[in-house]
């Protein structure tokens, strides 16, 4: 990622394909503000002194943090889900919340952490950076995700070689980066599978958004079984909200033992937090809380003002790829590409190399630049170095359009064996 980081600062005039962020037309007419001001006049409308409400957003705030009701009740709106703020911790991003569902689900053993490779890099890093080893279950042709059978099949292994894992990783929703959407067969399969395994499944949904409200696929927390769940849920408002807020959140309502009695899975989360970050900025959480409290009284879902636009985007690409490099003389026959129906990415595969290496080219002679599939990959498969990513939730249509036109140069280029000029 550093790598990636470094070659798109070298080249700021290339059009870059490679960060999946928000796209900024979103921040227009955003007041962090006035959604302060809004939270903290929900708080005296229920009972706080101006005194409490100023502090709540000021001073330090309890790790488990500040809007776990305001969350609770959307996610009841969003998913019909019945938790109440104690099953929630909010947390730094989305990030924070996999690292720390990590840290407290790794236990003592520490065993491996279960996920489908391709893997999200953050999931995968945070792993590793806890020295917990990856273990990758076979997916669904074309789809990313886990296979019941192979799931029986490699905990099986793992169990037989004295290292039984507790957790497995998913996105089900528009995984990043593989784009696919686990049905809802798919969905009851895998809890079937963990509740059969005692496996806890770590879901990570920062995508779910993008589909239209009618079409949303339940998420696997709302499939969950209350009486025993197997599921902890991520969520985040990055992309819905505001990323500079830096607010994710943890759902995790599973009951625990511990050394201080029982308690929730959440609970041993938020006591992990107070060792990491102690807690999320009450000035995020309040703005994120305004937001709230707006979108309920709209009786609007979080980044349902934005779906649409992010599905334009994604169609305008793959519209673009099909023209541009569908068309293409000397690559319509040698690239092909997914089409996700939501979410932010695409994943395109050549029968030719398009190495991590090949990116320095790309944005130096091409001006395009994209993220390498090998980030994502848990091994050396020399496949992974004929696939990369696109991401297109930044650019502009016209971006994109240029965007593409100069990739098919540089894939024409790549294709010609990487040699010759970039004049093609
Ligand atoms: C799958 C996935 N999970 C988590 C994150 C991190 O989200 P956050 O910005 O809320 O930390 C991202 C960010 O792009 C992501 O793609």
């Amino acid at each position: 990622m550093d790598f990636l980081n470094e070659v798109t600062s070298r080249y700021p005039e290339a059009v870059s394909f490679a960060p999946g962020r928000p796209h900024e037309q979103f921040f227009e007419g955003v007041d962090p503000g006035r959604l302060i001001r809004r939270y903290q006049d929900h708080l005296r409308a229920t009972g706080a002194t101006p005194r409490e409400a100023q502090r709540r957003v000021l001073q330090y705030g309890a790790a488990a943090g500040i809007i776990n009701d305001l969350l609770a009740r959307a996610l009841g709106r969003e998913q019909g889900l019945e938790v109440i703020g104690e099953d929630l911790v909010v947390t730094v991003g989305a990030q924070e919340g996999i690292f720390l569902s990590l840290l407290v689900l790794s236990g003592p053993e520490r065993g491996p952490v279960l996920v489908t490779d391709p893997c999200y890099v953050g999931a995968s890093g945070a792993a590793r950076l806890l020295g917990l080893d990856l273990v990758a279950v076979a997916a669904h042709e074309g789809a990313s995700a886990p296979r019941a059978d192979a799931l029986r099949e490699v905990v099986a292994g793992l169990r037989r070689d004295g290292r039984p894992p507790r957790v497995l990783y998913t996105i089900p929703d528009f995984a990043n980066p593989g784009g696919y959407t686990m049905t809802v067969g798919e969905r009851r399969e895998l809890i079937a599978a963990a509740g059969e395994l005692g496996l806890l499944i770590i879901e990570d949904s920062p995508y779910v958004f993008t589909a239209p409200r009618d079409e949303r696929v339940p998420t696997l927390k709302a499939l969950d079984d209350p009486a025993d769940p197997r599921v902890i849920h991520i969520g985040t408002f990055a992309k819905t909200g505001l990323p500079g807020a830096r607010v994710g959140y943890v759902v995790a309502d599973q009951r625990v033992t511990g050394p201080a009695g029982e308690s929730t899975l959440a609970a041993q989360i938020a006591t992990a937090k107070s060792m990491v970050t102690l807690n999320t900025s009450p000035i995020g959480q309040a703005v994120v809380g305004g937001l709230l409290l707006e979108l309920e009284e709209q009786d609007r879902l979080p980044g349902e003002d934005r779906g649409a636009f992010y599905r334009a985007s994604l169609a305008h690409l793959l519209s673009a790829l099909d023209a541009q490099l569908g068309q293409h003389p000397r690559l319509r026959d040698r690239v092909r590409w997914n089409r996700p129906d939501g979410g932010f990415f695409v994943v395109v595969t050549c029968d030719f190399p398009v190495p991590e290496e090949l990116l320095e080219v790309s944005g130096r002679d091409f001006g395009v630049l994209w993220t390498p599939m090998s980030h994502f990959s848990l091994d050396d498969d020399p496949t992974v170095r004929r696939r990369l990513r696109l991401a297109c939730s930044y650019l502009s249509e016209q971006q994109i359009d240029i965007g593409v036109e100069r990739l098919a140069r540089f894939l024409a280029w790549a294709a010609a064996g990487a040699q010759g000029t970039a004049d093609v």
